[in-house]
This record gives structure tokens, C-alpha cells and sequence, in this order.
């Protein structure tokens, strides 16, 4: 029987409640019997994200790697698999088996390094936007449309202006509402991976990086403008300081725009609403990285700073 991770235990523990308990305890044995159906054998520590246990298996008959990933049952994990069969391998890992009840899949292994690991930020924002051209491909029917989701969206930031009233200034979060309903009903046609971020993005072999992860959405790549640079410009900043924040932050996401054919406007207004978004559930229900606390006042301040910053001096309707 695998051993799950007690951090991952604890977590999902304290996010989910008693849904997480049982479910995390009967893991052990879903995975035996993945494992046995799938022709597997373990090969090495079970590794986890925010949300899924990853096991390393070899595949038998001829011991190719691969990893079986189970994730917590939760609407936001139902397409992944359809986003990795769509791409066939191009841009991210190779989708082998998949068990859609039970939110598993086996996956090709590849290394056990991310692009988080390399420091220069820019260097990072242009390999992710390589990746996010590569992924960009018509998208399969079904999937959750950003256009569908953007009415959700805007009735979030309104309940979210009206209770934390003074978090961001009105042009702030209004710049975010304008980008939701002009950009929102945008493109549908292309596959979106939703969270692409360099922790996302993993070193193999094949090719030199390949994407894990995706939430697999139709709509327009450049939201991933956004998921990207919240990680990277906080650990950027972390090590060189805070600077010029607001040409930082061009500069990421001007980089990720050009390598991955994107319009450099809409990804720049992507990422502003994307901040916004961020800089208020992080009031709701803190982060990974910081769940409450001092810690959790900073990294809020900070993305507060840079949704502020991102924000277009001159917006359309604020003339
Ligand atoms: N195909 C893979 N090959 C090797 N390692 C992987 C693979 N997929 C995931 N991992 C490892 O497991 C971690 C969590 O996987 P991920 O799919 O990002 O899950 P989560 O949804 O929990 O973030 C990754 O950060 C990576 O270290
Ligand atoms: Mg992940």
C-alpha cells in the first residue's frame, strides 16, 4: 500500500473537512486498485500538489515511467484529462490511462524538476509562453467556456468590492470588471491549460519542458498571462527586491505574450484581472503559501500593489 504524504493529508484535511478525511483514507486502496488494473508497480516516494497525489509506477511489461495522479474530486479537476488527450503529447505530458469516477489518470513521467527552478524571471515567462503557443489548439467540445464563466466572475468582484470596500482603489477593480465583460465573451475556440505557472511546467526529455496540471478550458491563452506571473513576480521580487514593480511585471508578461504569439494589451488586462481576483480571495481564504497572520498581510499588500499597478493609467471608461 502506498503511503500518502502527511502534509497532503493535513491539508486537504483542513480545506475540505470530513469530505477530505474519508477520502484521503480510502486512497491507499484506489491506488492498489489502479495500480493492478493499469499493469503498474510503484517506483519511488509519492509526491503531491495542492490538490492530487502523484505516484511514480513503472509500466509493465516493458518498465516504461509513468506517474498515476488522483485528485480530490472537485469540479475544477474534471477536464484535465480532457485537455491532455487533446494535446496528444504536444506541449505536456502524455495521457495513458484515465479513470474520470475516481479523478485519476496515468500520465507519462518526466523529470522530477520545474521551470520554478530557474531564477530569471524572464527567461521563465518566455519558455511558459513557447509551451502556452504549443498548447493553444482548437478546443474540444465541453469544456467550460470563459465565457460562460466570466458572468460568475463579475458577480464575484461585486460581492468582493462590497465587502472589502477598501482593499483597492474603484479604477482597480472596475479595470478588472472591463476586461471580464470586453475581453470575457472574446475567443472560445482554443484549449486554455487555466493555470499555467512555472511550478506547472516540468524538465523531460522529449522536449525540453512539458506542461502538468491543466484545468482545461476553451477561451483565450492570454489568461495565463495572469496565473503565470503572480508566482514568478513574487519570488522575482523576494530575491532583487521590489524595484519598479510595474515594469517588472510588463516585462514578465511582454516576454510571455511575445514568445507565445499573444496580444501583448490582453494579456497585460488578463493578468490585471487575474491580481484583483487573487488580491481578494486571499482575503477570503488566505493561500498556499500563506494561510493567515502577518505572513498572510504581506503577500495580500503586495498583490494589492501590483493589481493597482497593473491597472492602465488611462482606462477606456475612466477618461
Ligand atoms: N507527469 C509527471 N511526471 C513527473 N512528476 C510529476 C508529473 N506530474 C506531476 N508531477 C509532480 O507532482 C507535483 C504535483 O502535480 P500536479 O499535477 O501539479 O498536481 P496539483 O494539482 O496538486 O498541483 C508536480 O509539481 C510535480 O512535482
Ligand atoms: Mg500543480
Amino acid at each position: 500500500m502506498i503511503e500518502v504524504p502527511q502534509a497532503f493529508v493535513n491539508g486537504t484535511v483542513q480545506r475540505e473537512g470530513k469530505r477530505g478525511a474519508s477520502w484521503v483514507e480510502e486512497l491507499p486502496a484506489l491506488v492498489a486498485e489502479l495500480l493492478d488494473r493499469w499493469g503498474c508497480v510503484p517506483d519511488g516516494d509519492v509526491l503531491h500538489g495542492g490538490v492530487g497525489i502523484v505516484v511514480p509506477v513503472l509500466r509493465r511489461p516493458d518498465r516504461t515511467p509513468g506517474v498515476i495522479k488522483v485528485s480530490f474530486p472537485h469540479p475544477g479537476n474534471v477536464h484535465e484529462p480532457d485537455a491532455f488527450a487533446a494535446w496528444g503529447g504536444q506541449g505536456a505530458v502524455r495521457l495513458y490511462e484515465r479513470d474520470d469516477a475516481h479523478f485519476a489518470m496515468l500520465l507519462e513521467r518526466v523529470r522530477a524538476s520545474s521551470l520554478a527552478e530557474v531564477e530569471d524571471a524572464e527567461e521563465v515567462a518566455l519558455v511558459a509562453g513557447r509551451i502556452s503557443r504549443r498548447l493553444a489548439v482548437p478546443a474540444p467540445d465541453g469544456l467550460p467556456r470563459m465565457s460562460d464563466m466570466a458572468a460568475g466572475w463579475k458577480r464575484q468582484l461585486h460581492r468582493d468590492q462590497a465587502e472589502f470596500a477598501d482593499a483597492l482603489p474603484t479604477r482597480t477593480v472596475d479595470a478588472a470588471l472591463d476586461t471580464v465583460r470586453e475581453l470575457g465573451g472574446g475567443r472560445t475556440d482554443l484549449l486554455v491549460h487555466g493555470d499555467l505557472h512555472a511550478r506547472n511546467i516540468l524538465r523531460a526529455d522529449r522536449e525540453p519542458w512539458l506542461a502538468v496540471d491543466p484545468k482545461g478550458w476553451a477561451g483565450d491563452p492570454a489568461y495565463d498571462g495572469g496565473t503565470l506571473l503572480k508566482p514568478l513576480i513574487f519570488g522575482h521580487v523576494m530575491r532583487h527586491g521590489e524595484g519598479d514593480l510595474r515594469r517588472v511585471a510588463h516585462r514578465i508578461l511582454d516576454h510571455f505574450a511575445e514568445a507565445a504569439g499573444l496580444d501583448r494589451e490582453r494579456t497585460r488586462r488578463w493578468a490585471q484581472f487575474h491580481l484583483v481576483q487573487a488580491a481578494f480571495h486571499g482575503r477570503r481564504r488566505g493561500f498556499r503559501i500563506a494561510r493567515e497572520g502577518p505572513r498572510l498581510d504581506l503577500v495580500t499588500q503586495f498583490l494589492d500593489r501590483l493589481a493597482e499597478t497593473l491597472t492602465p493609467y488611462r482606462h477606456p471608461s475612466h477618461p
